[in-house]
């Protein structure tokens, strides 16, 4: 039976370019856990999509000087570029900024106040006199309560990784240069996070055996110390989603932004569902026990995702559809929440204002994607901080992914096209020698072992897995030199190489997750003509708030019923294409031109 899998990706703010460290953080091993999980031929869903409110986007549209709309579609439309050119095939890529989004997340508003878990109270905020506004998280820096970081955003500190009530920071002052702060009184909504903290918590327990200690930890430290406490859910800004209410004064109020975007898991496969055509398909996902949705994050994002929507999930309950479908069924929660920690860029945390970072459009004009995949997996901030360096770049790129893998794939392919003119050798698989069924059942063994790492997002660790198993490949060759062979026995030439063709087929699947582009791209030159993934697009929505492009896939001409993740069947005979180089070798020089961008 196919599985149902969501593979929700943390959404990215609109008010910056995407460097490897947010690839790296969520993006790519989202994409690698999704792409494996289609080729085994589950019911795969990949949702994210710009988070297009709160202060982040309108201190940048302040900044740049432009309507916030501007701004935010400018980098919406720049994230798109990335994930199309790294191969993040996104089902739906939306943004917050739907009509579709603002309905489903009032109905979970609506749902929490049904069931009793929101209410109303006075706080005391910063606000400007000389603005004349109130400037809620991120428009007030300061020094941090807790670990004493100077430079805290009022609603959550980068060091010490805290969510922080605004009025405790010490020493505000406006992003945005406006002036003297004061503290005024404003009436907001609240979540009851207190009330849902034993449901929270008996839901990490039970997850707990399959998920990441660092992330696991955390979270139930963080209950077990300080226990979940009620959080503002509404803000005093006017760019955002309305608070569904009739009452008076709340009209200059939205949507806390870290409310309503994780919404977007929810909202993305509705709008999924409209967009593809498939009207109420996205209850597979959500409404369904059995469904599987990992959640893809950087380590800054960990209590919101398995505390915080958790509880609006269980909060709102089937509340939810009643308000939303007329009807009463429970919401599926998180299954995996493989956070990562940050990558690092020689030695220095990552800084777009420094320009201390890689940015994935930039470096797409001098490497190609999948060698730029390649090294952010082998050093994925899986369960530390990993740091990109560039001499390291250069060599694991030679060593491992030309030497290794890239030259076999070509070695092996040339070799045959040149000596059986273009086919595989016409080998019967029965007449195989024990040394050549040794290593295919070798390679075989592999789509368990890879897999598994794969199931449980140990992504480093199946990338490793796997070029092991090329490894194995070329000491097989080294071994049976059809090289010098094919002069002296060709049929055992053609023997040797039928067995490596036939691995180098299977490798090719087992890397594809991983480097879909050159494994699609070999795929071709095994003479294939079903494609191993789909294709990406986009197209444009129009709502009543206007026109947002959309990133989708879809399959083309893939066999699901059949799925790729399988030892190569490979034909004798079969006909080749003309095969050429997966990878380019690259000269040392580019270190130090690529050291010289930093920081300019
Ligand atoms: N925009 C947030 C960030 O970049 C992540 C939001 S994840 C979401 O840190 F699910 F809440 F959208
Ligand atoms: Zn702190």
């Amino acid at each position: 039976m196919p599985e149902n899998i969501l593979i929700a990706i943390a959404w990215p703010y609109a008010n910056a370019e995407i460097h490897v460290g947010n690839l790296t953080g969520s993006h790519l091993p989202g994409d690698i856990v999704a792409r494996y999980h289609r080729l085994k031929g589950n019911k795969v869903l990949v949702v994210s999509g710009t988070d297009s409110h709160g202060t982040p986007i309108v201190i940048a549209a302040e900044k740049e000087g432009k309507p916030v709309e501007e701004v935010y579609k400018k980098y919406h439309e720049s994230f798109i570029e990335v994930f199309k050119g790294y191969g993040i095939t996104y089902d739906m890529f939306t943004t917050t900024h739907s009509e579709n989004h603002f309905k489903v997340s009032q109905a979970m508003f609506l749902a929490l106040q049904k069931n009793g878990y929101l209410f109303k109270q006075f706080s005391k905020q910063w606000y400007s006199p000389s603005a004349n506004k109130f400037l809620p998280d991120r428009y007030v820096e300061g020094t941090c309560y807790i670990c004493g970081f100077e430079g805290a955003r009022s609603d959550q500190c980068d060091n010490c990784g805290n969510v922080l009530e605004p009025e405790k920071l010490k020493n505000p002052r406006a992003k945005t240069g406006d002036g003297k702060l004061e503290l005024r009184e404003t009436e907001h909504f609240y979540l009851d996070l207190s009330k849902l903290e034993p449901a929270v918590k008996k839901f990490l327990e039970e997850r707990a055996p399959h998920m990441r200690d660092t992330v696991i930890g955390e979270s139930l430290r963080k209950i077990e110390s300080e226990g979940l406490k009620p959080r503002s859910i509404t803000r005093d800004i006017e760019w955002g989603i309305p608070i569904p209410t009739e009452e008076p004064g709340w009209e200059t109020k939205k949507l806390y932004v870290w409310f309503e975007a994780v919404i977007g898991y929810l909202s993305a496969p509705i709008e999924w569902s409209q967009v593809a055509g498939q009207k109420g398909a996205w209850r597979d996902w959500w409404i369904n026990p059995d469904a599987k949705q990992f959640h893809f994050i950087g380590k800054d994002n960990i209590f919101f995702h398995t505390s915080q929507w958790p509880a609006e999930l269980m909060g709102a309950g089937s509340a939810f559809m009643e308000f939303f479908a007329g009807e009463e069924v429970p919401l599926t929660l998180p299954y995996d929440v493989p956070a990562n920690q940050f990558m690092n860029l020689e030695d220095q945390k990552i800084s777009g204002s420094r320009n201390w970072a890689v940015w994935c459009l930039d470096a797409l004009t001098r490497y190609d994607p999948d060698a730029l995949r390649y090294y952010l997996t082998v050093n994925m901030p899986e369960n530390k901080d990993s740091d990109w360096d560039w001499s390291e770049f250069v060599a694991r790129n030679n060593n491992e992914l030309v030497a290794t893998w890239g030259n076999l794939a070509n070695r092996v392919l040339s070799f045959c096209y040149k000596h059986w003119e273009g086919h595989v050798p016409d080998v019967d698989p029965a007449s195989l020698r024990p040394a050549d069924l040794e290593l295919l059942a070798t390679i075989a063994n592999g789509f368990s072992t890879v897999g598994a790492e794969l199931e449980s997002v140990r992504l480093r660790s199946a990338l490793g897995e796997a070029m092991k198993l090329a490894t194995a490949v070329n000491v097989y060759l080294d071994v049976n030199a059809p090289w010098s062979a094919v002069k002296t026995d060709k049929d055992g030439a053609a023997k040797t190489i039928f067995t490596a063709l036939r691995a180098i087929d299977s490798l090719k699947v087992i890397f594809s997750p991983f480097l879909p582009f050159t494994s699609a791209r070999l795929h071709g030159f095994f003479g294939y003509e079903t494609p191993l993934f789909g294709e990406q697009f986009s197209e444009e929505v129009t709502d009543s708030l206007g026109t947002h492009t959309v990133l989708r896939y879809r399959e083309v001409g893939r066999d699901t019923i059949s799925p790729y993740w399988r030892p190569s069947e490979l034909k004798p005979g079969q006909r080749l294409n003309q095969p050429g180089p997966l990878f380019k070798k690259l000269e040392p020089t580019v270190i130090e031109e690529e050291r010289a961008r930093l920081g300019n």
